[in-house]
């Protein structure tokens, strides 16, 4: 039998900080679709993070029911044993090993859901649920919530409310326990180390594939299950493309490397960039750009703890790189008017960071009923200040053409400041060309 591969009373203590917040109302939370990439042939598949946050369950078509304060309050609804099909596909625990193995208080095959939820949402008068992301489930959902509102009559109990479920989930996630930080600490290290095979393996002529399969290789080697998020390896003026997924060109001397990776392990991800001369040498142009985007990342990271607005950091991050779009020539005028009329983003068109976790864009609000939020002890997110100067770009100095740069690391925010998880890959200059001259 297949064993859950992490303690699963860590998802039943979850659990039941659920049941404490939910009131008189309901959770269900569903597995996603399984992709199909051609014929029969799957995608691997990876459990909802939301699901897994509250199970540890990882087979597809499987459903969470949560109901506080009537027994069976936890209930998953799960694929019954096949053995034809488990021939096919592997091994399915079923509902009654799922049962014992995931100290849920009761399972039943997925296929009795309908009849089953109708029964067990009887007397409760909201439901938290994902809406609109997966538009089948929707449909057996609203046909469960017609059911019912008829079945239930003038009582009282009409038409449930639905709350969203992924901005309850999120807010609960947002904050790192023990346990999840622990997690997210060890993918952020497989990650690292990934980044320094990385340097250590690049010299002109390598392609971007074998660059990432050398970093692929040292994670599956530390158990890592899968990459948290398509591997970005791009080379020269590729690097100014913010999601380059290609992946397949020669990495030619006097051109800069830019890698974002992140290895995930036990669902949570590490979100790492760096960038690097493939010859090992900074030129004078990339050594100008470079620099700039370390200060700045440097800058940011070193003022963080808790009470700092995220707000406060986006536009940070903006003003400091408009002044080193100023300093390089690549834009003129007054900083406010610049940035004011969005000319900045030219050269820099993303955040500078977001909540990291299960998700590499992790779940969690930035405002509260628009109001900017605050870090506090326990929530993690990436600092990554970029310059993308692209090689078309006719107003750039012709020495800035076709550098890209994005320094990212991951930060824990502690009680009294700050952890950077990600410090084990070298960022300062000196220390690249050491380590690629090596
Ligand atoms: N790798 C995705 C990001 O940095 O946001
Ligand atoms: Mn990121
Ligand atoms: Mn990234």
């Amino acid at each position: 039998m297949r064993k859950a591969t992490e303690n699963v009373e860590i998802f039943k203590a979850r659990r039941e900080n659920v049941l404490k917040k939910l009131g008189n109302n309901a959770l269900i939370v569903a597995a996603h679709p399984e992709h199909i990439r051609n014929h029969d042939v799957g995608y691997p598949y990876r459990q909802d993070s939301n699901l897994y946050y509250l199970t540890g369950f990882e087979e597809p078509e499987s459903i969470l029911l949560m109901r506080p304060g009537n027994f069976p309050e936890s209930v998953l609804f799960v694929r019954e044993k096949n053995i034809e099909r488990e021939t096919w596909d592997g091994f399915r625990f079923g509902p009654e090993l799922a049962q014992q193995e995931f100290k849920v208080d009761k399972c039943y095959p997925i296929a009795d859901f309908e009849r089953v939820a109708v029964e067990l949402l009887k007397g409760y008068e909201g439901l938290y649920y994902r809406l609109l992301k997966n538009p089948s489930f929707d449909q057996k959902m609203f046909s469960v919530l017609e059911v019912l509102k008829s079945s239930q009559g003038r009582t009282g109990y009409g038409l449930m409310s639905l709350y969203d479920a992924d901005l309850f989930l999120g807010e609960m996630r947002l904050k790192k326990s023990e346990a999840e930080v622990a997690n997210l600490r060890k993918a952020c290290e497989i990650t690292a180390q990934g980044h320094v095979a990385a340097m250590r393996f690049v010299k002109p002529g390598v392609t971007e594939r074998q660059v990432q399969g050398v970093m692929m290789n040292y994670f599956y080697s530390q158990n890592s299950a899968r990459e948290g998020y398509n591997f970005i390896v791009a080379s020269g003026n590729s690097a100014t493309t913010l999601h380059y997924n290609f992946n397949d060109q020669v990495c030619n001397a006097g051109d800069l490397l830019l890698i974002d990776a992140g290895a995930e392990y036990n669902y949570y991800t590490g979100d790492i960039t760096r960038c690097f001369p493939v010859s090992g040498e900074f030129t004078k142009a990339q050594v100008d750009v470079y620099q700039g985007v370390l200060d700045i990342q440097k800058e940011l990271i070193a003022g963080l703890k808790p009470g700092v607005l995220f707000k406060d950091l986006h536009e940070q991050g903006a003003s400091l790189l408009t002044d080193l779009m100023l300093d390089l020539g690549l834009l003129s005028g007054r900083k406010e008017d610049i940035i004011s009329a969005n000319i900045h983003r030219k050269y820099y068109p993303h955040g500078i960071g977001h909540w990291l976790g299960m998700d590499v864009h992790d779940a969690g609000l930035y405002y509260i009923k628009g109001e900017p939020r605050a870090v506090e002890a326990g929530m993690c997110f990436t600092i990554e200040p970029g310059l993308y100067i692209p090689g078309t770009d006719a107003q750039a100095p012709k020495e800035y053409r076709g550098i890209g740069v994005r320094i990212e690391d991951n930060i824990l925010i502690t009680a009294q400041g700050h952890e950077n998880m990600t410090a084990a890959v070298p960022k300062e200059i000196a220390e690249i060309e050491s380590i690629m001259g090596q």
